[in-house]
């Protein structure tokens, strides 16, 4: 009996083992060699043979078996929330909802920055060129796809994890939704060489006569006698997309369904990802393209760009066969322009092309500046632009107290979505566009930039079109002011200003700063024009009596509000920064500004100075920080907020036993040179300044020191020798 049952098994092992590589392979076909030798109705009979094999035989279900591609349940605690927020994000219009664990990044995924004409692209390349002193650069050329950066992560072949692109730094983890996605492969094909020399046939690039070199020939490695053993740990960069056909069919079935339908192709996708019942995500057809690898543990990873892509290719991964090798900056437009009329035609949407230098050595040489890497650049296709009528122009108050004109407009698609507003910049900006009321307008939306209306069509000006006349003073009442070398007017209310505040508060509370799920645009509104809060740390002492007393509050929704305000007590420094809404203070400048500072109140104590030796800090950041913190109602809040929220502070090795201090050095010192002094100073984090002032710590004064020892005797500031200083700077040791 027993035997007979262990020969069933068997073979129903063997059988299940066929049936998936069979799947597997015509999803390879499918996605990656755009090759299919089947019809879906024929996948799906395999996949229901599997599928009860597996649910006769539940011991031998493994995670990568295509089976599992149907996405499950969420797990119970999400489903809590699930029932929890449903009523919230029912109000906001939303289905999608934030319950994502978060992933951080093992490399950080990067941007890229933009060129939006040949001049730049020009630019791009010659600065390349200087860098490395070379006469020409070989570059990998891909399409831009248009949808969201993911990064899957492999361990011994097999998918381990996936996750979104976040802020860079973190993601959410979407692994479960990403499992459905039959684009991407479960398990790396293990025949695919494990070592590639840069050499090799198999994956140098041939060359297509008249379009730069293609790269996809590398499928052909796929046979090559590799070694079985899988790459260690392998993190797959690209893009997520869904392509129009399918984006189609989903939009007729929404329409059906009576649900609302998907602007374009790039929310469909991001609306699918990010769905927290992967039985849903499942049933979208979601693709994938690979373009890039963030971490390789246990293999060679080839030395180019586009070998590396046609390894991946190897390895099962879909890799465009629009990428191509192409050598100078007349290569770079050729594939811009090659693109550009091939794009109407494309399968899926795409929004520009990315150059970047194909030589691994050269793009370390290279390196980055700030987020986005100077090997690279995004060559954007231009904004689409529709015509229609301007109707009124409203003004916006910022929570800086920014004054921003906005077109009121005639709905009009424009790429794919219906606009209905515009920014309009300034006043400068609609003078020099000379845009009257009533004019038909030219607007023009690039990717997920806020459309903004490019010009007047003239021609079509009616009789009575009106001027527009900023107005002189805020919806608070209060006086609007304009710096002498700033466009933009301000309303001078400050807290006072309700409109301002609102702004503040909703800028509190969004997804990315203290993230209070509920606390959306409408009941900030509500809550400031009932005087229930003034600051936000008001936020933190609101109670369910108060709030079920608001109209459409029931307790429930009160609950889950306050709930949502308890969680977000537990916060970091850096969502905390980004929350207080600084002028010029943004996510990624709070989170420097905090793994710099590593507490609060090292922060606060910064100086000008001190701030701009922060990455990527310079003056004007650094001037607002010092603009905000001079105002004592900034510096109370901020008292209050610390009753109520907390993060983990850390004394970082930035903190060095110095930082914070200046100095200033003078003369001629007997051993050191006035250069070797500073360095030892500033290692030690302090700031070595040109000019003596109430700020100085100290002064260093050697020999003919003159008239900033002089100031320093008048201001009272002490006064060092070498001695003292290396006395100074040995104790810190
Ligand atoms: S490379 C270090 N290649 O563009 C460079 N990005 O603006 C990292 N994107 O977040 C990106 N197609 O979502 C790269 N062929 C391509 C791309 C691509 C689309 C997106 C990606 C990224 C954004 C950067």
């Amino acid at each position: 009996m027993l035997d007979l049952f262990s020969h069933a098994i068997d073979q129903a092992r063997t059988q299940i083992e066929h049936l998936r590589a069979e799947l597997e392979q015509h999803n390879h076909r499918y996605y990656v060699l755009d090759d299919p030798t089947i019809t879906d109705a024929e996948y799906d009979a395999l996949m229901i043979e599997l599928r009860n094999l597996e649910t006769q035989y539940p011991e031998l279900i493994t995670p990568d078996s295509p089976s599992q591609r149907i996405g499950g349940e969420p797990p119970k605690n999400v489903q809590q929330n699930l029932f929890e927020f449903a009523e919230t994000e029912q109000r906001k219009g939303r289905k999608r909802l934030d319950a994502f664990a978060e992933v951080v990044h093992r490399t950080p995924m990067l941007s890229l920055n933009n060129a939006f004409s040949d001049a730049e692209v020009l630019a791009f390349d010659a600065r390349i060129r200087e860098t490395l002193g070379v006469e020409i650069v070989e570059y990998a050329v891909e399409p831009k796809f248009d949808g969201l950066a993911i990064t899957l992560t492999y361990q011994d072949g097999v998918f381990l994890q996936g996750a979104t692109r976040g802020d860079g730094a973190t993601g959410e983890d979407v692994t479960e939704n990403l499992r459905t996605v039959r684009a991407i492969p479960l398990r790396l094909d293990a025949q695919s060489p494990l070592t590639i020399e840069p050499t090799s046939t198999s994956v140098r690039p041939e060359p297509v006569e008249g379009q730069g070199t293609a790269i996809n020939s590398a499928s052909t490695a796929h046979a090559s006698t590799g070694s079985a053993r899988a790459v260690e740990l392998l993190e797959v960069r690209g893009e997520v997309l869904m392509f129009k056909a399918d984006f189609a069919k989903l939009n007729a079935a929404q329409q059906d369904k009576g649900e609302k339908a998907f602007a374009n192709p790039r929310n469909a996708a991001a609306g699918s990802l990010r769905q927290l019942d992967s039985r849903i995500t499942a049933k979208r057809r979601l693709s994938f393209f690979a373009y890039g690898v963030g971490l390789c543990d246990g293999a060679m990873l080839p030395e180019q760009h586009a070998a590396q892509m046609a390894w991946l290719k190897t390895l099962g991964l879909p890799v465009t066969d629009l990428c191509r090798v192409v050598r100078g900056a007349q290569g770079l437009l050729d594939y811009y322009r090659d693109i550009g009329e091939q794009r109407a035609h494309l399968p899926f949407d795409i929004d520009g092309v990315v150059y970047k230098v194909n030589d691994l050595a050269q793009q370390a040489q290279l390196g980055f500046v700030s987020r986005a890497p100077r090997w690279a650049i995004a060559h954007k296709f231009p904004a689409e632009e529709a015509e229609t009528i301007l109707l009124a122009i409203d003004v916006q108050v910022g929570r800086t107290g920014a004054i921003t004109p906005v077109a009121r407009l005639a709905p009009v698609q424009v790429g794919g979505v219906v606009v209905t507003n515009a920014t309009l910049h300034n006043e400068d900006e609609i003078r020099r566009k000379d845009i009257h009321i009533g004019d038909t307008v030219i607007v023009r939306r690039a990717g997920d930039v806020i459309p903004e209306v490019a010009r007047v069509v003239l021609e079509k000006r009616p009789a009575d079109a009106q001027v527009f006349v900023m107005p002189t003073h805020c919806e608070c009442g209060a006086h609007l002011a304009k710096q002498a070398d700033e466009a933009v007017w301000r309303c001078t209310g400050g807290l006072s200003c309700a409109a301002q505040r609102k702004e503040a508060l909703r800028h509190f509370a969004s997804r990315r700063a203290m993230n209070i799920e509920g606390l959306g645009d409408k009941l900030v509104e509500q809550l400031v024009d009932e005087a229930r809060i003034h600051t936000p740390a008001d936020i933190y002492t609101l109670s369910l009596d108060q709030l079920v007393t608001l109209p459409r509050m029931g307790e429930k929704s009160a609950q889950n509000l306050l709930a949502a305000i308890d969680h977000s007590r537990a916060t970091t420094l850096a969502r905390f920064i980004f929350a207080l809404g600084i002028r010029n203070v943004g996510e990624s400048t709070a989170k420097d500004l905090a793994l710099h500072f590593g507490t609060l109140d090292a922060l606060l104590e910064a100086n000008f100075d001190r701030l701009q030796q922060v990455r990527d800090v310079g003056p004007i950041v650094a001037q607002s920080m010092v603009d905000f913190l001079a105002e004592n109602h900034n510096r109370e809040v901020i008292e209050q907020l610390r009753l109520y929220v907390s993060w983990q502070e850390h004394q970082l090795a930035e903190h060095l036993p110095l930082s914070g201090l200046t100095f200033v050095l003078t003369g001629t010192l007997p051993t050191l040179t006035r250069d070797e002094a500073k360095a030892k100073l500033e290692a030690l984090g302090a700031k070595v300044s040109g000019s003596v002032s109430k700020k100085t710590h100290y002064v260093v004064a050697g020999e003919e020191a003159g008239s900033k020892l002089e100031k320093a005797q008048a201001l009272g500031v002490t006064v060092l020798d070498e001695a003292g200083l290396v006395g100074m700077l040995g104790e810190t040791e």
